[in-house]
């Protein structure tokens, strides 16, 4: 690529990310638009990104890299072809383990006359993706045109897809070769990786879920107010409305890691049969989104009380109330069944979830004594579902949706010695034995009592 500029040109970008500088927004543009039309290699673009992670990026750096890479494709308009004043709703989650809050909160959206049409993305290092997961699914296809997008949205109010090529294609590059790469749990790429497709999606408001703790990105409290402040400043300066939630990823979500695994347990959840926590997660994030929902369509939050400021994670019952009734009136599940159908995918999977794939091999991981559990290592449970097959090393591998991992004993509970601590789901007697091994050193026992632990920590808002 020709450049007249001298800091315009790839080797001295990544040394300036090396040696601690600030990029300008000219170079965050001639960097991603390069790597985008593949004139920027991805070797260059890996060592700027591992020089991103040591170095960090200051928030305008940021969100100029956030603009420069939502405005590398189109910037859709999800509105087209919807009633006037329909409004859109958007959830991402940072990524964790066993983490198919998708699966169950936009069926549960939509359900409520809300309508979801969300691209979202494959595994992510060793945590799951939610296109993965619904490809356990025979025949669904998260591969729709525009058009089938908006026909889809318009006619069944729910969509899942694949980003199309040209939403965010620089997340979509960046983002294979962070994984690849060890460079996904930096603050800075993670926040404008994000933020980029939400922004080009074109929803007018969304839900962050910001997943904290050993099995997510950030692991401390800190890092995670930090990300979720930074997406959140993002957002509203791009005009969207913002909530983030701060959520607990100590311990795998629920109790299901793996793919198929893991739509089983969302379907349970449709059927109001999911695992507590799960449950109460589902409960904030859809009840998040249907208020930010009223807020937006309520003249920029006119109408609607703000219910509570930061800090707190309450919200008004009545939306927790309707996600309730969307469950229990078997509306949600409808919509989900549906869905699955609109996108070829074999809906007597989701009617006798039986039928989804499933491993040949399910070996018991058992308590080496008595005791209370006092923590799962979520993130050496994620890593073992990807050796397993349920997640890929290197770009492009294929996945094996049958294995995984159920919890069965979870923080704050009662074990006796030789009691199920989880479950192993493989494709072989060496993978069994691999994840045997690793998941009984995952746990860890006390003697005394142990709290079980919180499901959100904190709500922000924009
Ligand atoms: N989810 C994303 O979309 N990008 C990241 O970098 C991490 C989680």
């Amino acid at each position: 690529m020709i450049s007249t500029s001298p800091s315009l040109n790839p080797v001295q970008i990544i040394v300036k990310k090396r040696d601690g500088g600030e990029h300008t927004r000219e170079e965050l543009r001639y960097f991603i638009n390069g790597f985008v039309q593949d004139l920027i290699p991805d070797y260059q673009v890996a060592a700027w990104a591992m020089a991103v992670y040591f170095q960090g990026m200051t928030p305008p750096e940021t969100t100029e890299l956030t603009l420069a890479m939502a405005e590398s494709g189109d910037m859709l308009d999800p509105h087209l072809g919807l009633p006037p004043g329909t409004v859109i709703v958007d959830k991402h989650s940072s990524g964790g383990v066993g983490d198919k809050t998708t699966l169950a909160v936009a069926p549960i959206v939509a359900a409520c006359g809300l309508p979801v049409g969300k691209m979202s993305g494959r595994g992510l290092s060793y945590t799951g993706g939610t296109i993965d997961k619904l490809e356990s699914i025979a025949g669904w296809s998260p591969e729709l045109s525009e058009e089938q997008f908006r026909r889809q949205l318009r006619e069944i109010g729910l969509v899942v897809a694949s980003q199309t090529a040209n939403l965010a294609p620089a997340d979509k590059k960046l983002y294979a070769l962070r994984d690849v790469t060890g460079t996904v749990p930096s603050l800075p790429l993670i926040a404008s990786s994000i933020m980029s497709k939400k922004l080009a999606a074109g929803a007018d408001a969304i839900v962050l879920d910001v997943k904290c703790g050993r099995g997510a990105f950030m692991e401390t409290l800190e890092e995670a107010e930090k990300l979720a402040r930074l997406m959140v400043a993002i957002g509203s300066r791009a005009g969207r409305l913002m909530t983030a939630l701060i959520t607990q990823m100590e311990q795998p979500l629920g109790r299901a890691v793996g793919n198929a695994l893991e739509v089983k347990e969302a379907i349970a959840t449709l059927h109001g049969q999911g695992p507590d926590d799960f449950q109460t997660l589902v409960e904030q994030v859809a009840g998040e989104m249907l208020w930010l929902g009223k807020r937006a369509g309520s003249s920029q939050g006119q109408g609607v009380a703000a219910p509570v400021g930061e800090g707190s994670t309450d919200l008004p019952e009545e939306f927790k109330n309707q996600v309730r009734e969307a469950i229990r009136s078997g509306a949600a599940f409808r919509k989900f069944r549906e869905f699955v159908a609109a996108q070829g995918g074999d809906v007597a999977m989701v009617d006798q979830p039986e039928k989804l794939p499933a491993a040949p091999l399910v070996v018991d991981v058992t308590a080496p004594r008595a005791g209370f559990v006092a923590s799962i290592d979520a993130r050496e449970v994620g890593l073992t579902v990807v050796d397993l097959g349920g997640g890929r090393h290197k770009k492009g591998d294929p996945i094996d949706h049958r294995v995984g991992v159920v919890v069965q004993a979870k923080v704050g509970d009662r074990v006796e010695a030789g009691q199920p601590l989880c479950q192993v789901h493989a494709g072989n007697q060496a993978g069994a034995d691999m994840a045997v091994a690793r998941l009984q050193a995952a746990y860890t026992l006390s003697d005394e009592p142990v709290p079980p632990l919180p499901v959100v920590y904190e709500r922000i808002r924009g």
